[in-house]
């Protein structure tokens, strides 16, 4: 029988991992297997998220960020700079240092909560009176007893059809994190996050940003306002994007990509990049797990099926993250580890599904919470909405980023919030004022009259509260 545990959680990325120690910290004995290597083959829990996901790319965002402020930026404020370089390698070096710090931090994190960490692939090897098997392949196979399973395997980049990512010219998240050079002519396909931050941060340090999306918009689950705003910025700052288009073929030849691909008007164009991004979304990931030999249902797209509380087909499994439906997200996935992990321990879990933050780390940053004013006009719901501009904001004048507005949706009879869509600077901050406020289901006017610092960006959310009812104070 092996080691036997009251819950086996196979997965250390950041549903994984927060399950684990949740879990511990209830009480019960834990085990967390995760697959993930480092340069050195040794362990590297953090999932995508950490390795190749939000932690590298807001480390590159940041950096080349700070890089475009110098070159461009700090003449506004003032400020002359000569001679500028960029040290690509010291920047990538840093962002490493970062993956391995966070890395580092939850193997400690594993040690204080006693989670017992296991390196390797966990796969599904039978079931017994005592629980689920799970084989753990590494450099000794081991077998783990489980009482509860909890799947938080993640997900891996989509490829277009026949083209595989070789991480040196058609590259997916992981080598678009780690390009040694900064490509000339650099293509993207797919205008939704990836797309956007990471064409941000490569236009940011020299590249001829390219992106080529299929949907007539860009970020096509956001506010209409809202993506039309994000192209107009994007474009302003010299990312070339093209919508509606269709993708013919992609070839490599020499050391060039050829992209054929139809425009908007149906005419055939061809362009040729450096390297190619392709972030045309992700799918989940199961491969390893050998979930027929117990079973385990998978829907069409190989998620696994689960009800709302996490719950498989399978008693006493669950699955968490990106592996399962709904939007693939950190702090989705951390959210629903921490309430299966109270459920295990027959305690109330909860996720808030409707008012689950998204953010995409462009300058200016984008974030909204709750329903679109699109979503709003199709249930026929009668709304209010305020929105208020950052150039009113003294704060943001101050900072020399008046870009954007923040948007609330609010009840037309009852003024409880129903949305906010923010376009502007710290917006992934800001974001969090109207999600508490959602939360505790406030209403525009509860906002209103809450005491918010002078002279700071959230006041830009209170003025928005203050237009629902058409009593701005500073537009
Ligand atoms: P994952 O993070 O994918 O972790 C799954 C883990 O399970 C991996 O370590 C994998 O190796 C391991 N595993 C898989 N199968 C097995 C097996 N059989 N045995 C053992 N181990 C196994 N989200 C945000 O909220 N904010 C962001 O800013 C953000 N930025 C992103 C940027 C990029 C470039 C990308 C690609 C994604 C980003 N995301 C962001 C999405 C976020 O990374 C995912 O939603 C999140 O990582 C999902 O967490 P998870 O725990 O479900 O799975
Ligand atoms: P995405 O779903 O955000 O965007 C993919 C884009 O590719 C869409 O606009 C889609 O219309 C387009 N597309 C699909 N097929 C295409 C084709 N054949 N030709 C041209 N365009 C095509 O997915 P993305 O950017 O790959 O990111 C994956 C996931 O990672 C997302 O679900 C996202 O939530 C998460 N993520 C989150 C971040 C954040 O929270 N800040 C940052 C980066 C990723």
């Amino acid at each position: 029988m092996g080691v036997l545990v009251d819950v086996g959680v196979i997965g250390a990325g950041p549903g994984g991992y927060i399950a684990a120690i949740k879990a511990a910290q209830l009480g019960l004995s834990v085990a967390c297997i995760d697959d993930w290597k480092n340069e050195a083959g040794g362990p590297a829990p953090g999932g995508a998220c950490v390795n190749v996901g939000c932690i590298p790319s807001k480390a590159l965002l940041e950096s080349s960020a700070h890089f475009d402020l110098v070159k461009n930026g700090a003449r506004a404020h003032g400020i002359k700079i000569k001679g500028a370089a960029l040290d690509l390698g010291k920047m990538l070096s840093r962002k490493d240092e970062v993956v391995k710090k966070s890395n580092e931090g939850i193997l400690f994190l594993f040690r204080k909560n006693g989670v017992r960490f296991y390196h390797g692939t966990a796969s599904f090897a039978g079931y017994s009176q005592a629980g689920y098997e799970l084989s753990i392949s590494g450099e000794t196979e081991q077998i783990l007893t489980c009482r509860h399973v909890i799947i938080a395997t993640g997900s891996a980049p989509r490829n277009l059809p026949g083209l595989a990512f070789d991480e040196e010219r058609i590259l997916s998240n992981t080598g678009a994190l780690a390009m040694a050079s900064v490509p000339k002519n650099l293509g993207i396909i797919g205008a939704g996050v990836i797309g956007l931050e990471l064409g941000s941060v490569w236009h940011r340090l020299g590249s001829q940003v390219t992106l080529l999306e299929s949907q007539p918009s860009l970020l096509g689950m956001a506010d209409r306002q809202l993506a039309a705003e994000m192209q107009k910025c994007m474009q302003a700052q010299g990312l070339a994007i093209h919508t509606a288009v269709s993708i013919r073929q992609v070839q490599p030849s020499g050391s060039n990509v050829i992209v054929e691909y139809d425009d908007a008007n149906g005419a055939p164009q061809k362009a040729i990049f450096d390297r190619l991004i392709v972030a045309i979304g992700r799918l989940p990931r199961t491969a390893g797990l050998k979930a027929d030999k117990v079973n385990l249902k998978l829907d069409e797209h190989g998620f696994i099926v689960v009800d709302e509380e996490c719950k498989t087909n399978l008693p006493r499994v669950w699955a968490i993250g990106d592996v399962v439906r709904g939007p693939m997200l950190a702090h989705k996935a951390e959210e629903e580890g921490i309430a299966v992990a109270n459920r295990i321990a027959g305690k109330y879990g909860h996720v808030n599904y409707a008012i689950m933050p998204s953010v995409v780390y462009t300058q200016p940053e984008a974030a909204w919470a709750g329903k679109t004013e699109q979503e709003l006009q199709a249930e026929g719901r009668e709304f209010r909405a305020g929105v208020f501009p950052f150039m009113a904001n003294g704060r943001a004048r101050a900072m020399h980023a008046t870009q954007g507005w923040v948007k609330m949706l609010a009840d037309a009879h009852t003024d409880e919030i129903l949305g906010a869509h923010m376009i502007g600077p710290m917006a992934s901050e800001l974001i969090a004022e109207v999600v508490l406020a959602m939360s505790f289901k406030a209403s525009s006017e509860d906002i209103v009259q809450v005491c918010h610092a002078h002279p700071t960006l959230s006041e830009a959310v209170r003025e928005a509260a203050l237009g629902v009812s058409g009593r701005f104070l500073n537009f």
